[in-house]
C-alpha cells in the first residue's frame, strides 16, 4: 500500500548502523527525513550519502532528523560507509537502515518493480512532529537528489505549519509568502500586521510572517 500525504508514517523496528531503533521512538517530536537509496558501493548513492551528511547541521537547525535505507544489510552500510567518507569527505552522521528482508521498504512502497524487482528506488518522506507525512518524493536510480531542495520545501513545510501561509513556485526563505484564500481579508489584516498586497482577489502575498 502506498504511503499518502496526511497518512500516519507506518512504524517499524529494524537494524540500523547506529543499533536498533524503533522509529516511532527515535523520531519523537521531531521532524524526520526517511529517504532510500537503490544500493550500497553505487556512484550516485555514495554522492547523495555524503553530501546528505554535510549538510547535517541545517537539518539539525531545522529540528529534522534524517535516517537512510536500502535493502543492504547494516555490515554492508558500516563498510561503504568507509568510502563514503573518503570520497566525498563526510562521514555519515545519521543512521542507515540495513533491510535485507524488505520489511521497512514494502512497508512503505520503496520497490517499484517496473523500476527494478530487487532494489529501492529513491524515496523520500518527510514526516512532521505528529507523525505525519508532510512530502514524499520519489526518483529513479539515474538521478541524485538535491538536498538543498528537500531544505527548502522543510523550510516551506514548517512556515505553513505555523502561519496561514502557503509558499510560491521557486519559493526561498526570506521570499514573500501567499495568505491562503481560506482566510478572509479582514482575518487577514488582522494576522499579518506588514499588510498584504491583493495580486488577485485569490493572490494576496505578505512578507514572510517570521522574520
Ligand atoms: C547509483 O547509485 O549510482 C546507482 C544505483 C543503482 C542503479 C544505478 C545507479
Amino acid at each position: 500500500m502506498a504511503v499518502r500525504l496526511g497518512d500516519e508514517a507506518p512504524d517499524f523496528t529494524a537494524e540500523t548502523t547506529q543499533g536498533t531503533i524503533n522509529f516511532h521512538d527515535w523520531k519523537g517530536k521531531s521532524w524526520a527525513v526517511l529517504f532510500s537509496h537503490p544500493k550500497d558501493f553505487t556512484p550516485v548513492c555514495t554522492t547523495e550519502l555524503g553530501r546528505a551528511a554535510s549538510l547535517k547541521p541545517e537539518f539539525d537547525k531545522r529540528n529534522v532528523k534524517l535516517i537512510g535505507l536500502s535493502v543492504d544489510p547494516v555490515d554492508s552500510h558500516l563498510r561503504w560507509e568507509e568510502d563514503i567518507k573518503d570520497v566525498t569527505g563526510s562521514a555519515v552522521n545519521f543512521p542507515m537502515i540495513g533491510d535485507p528482508d524488505r520489511k521497512v521498504a514494502d512497508l512503505y512502497d520503496m520497490i517499484h518493480p517496473n523500476a527494478s524487482d530487487t532494489a529501492t528506488v529513491r524515496s523520500v518522506f518527510v514526516i512532521g512532529p505528529d507523525n505525519k507525512v508532510k512530502l514524499t518524493l520519489t526518483y529513479p536510480a539515474s538521478t541524485g537528489r538535491n538536498f538543498q531542495e528537500l531544505l527548502r520545501v522543510i523550510d516551506s513545510l514548517q512556515l505553513t505549519a505555523n502561519h496561514s501561509v502557503a509558499t510560491p513556485a521557486d519559493w526561498v526563505d526570506g521570499d514573500d509568502v501567499i495568505i491562503v484564500p481560506a482566510l478572509s481579508d479582514e482575518d487577514a489584516r488582522a494576522r499579518f500586521p506588514k499588510g498584504f498586497e491583493a495580486r488577485k482577489p485569490y493572490l494576496r502575498v505578505t512578507p514572510q510572517p517570521n522574520r
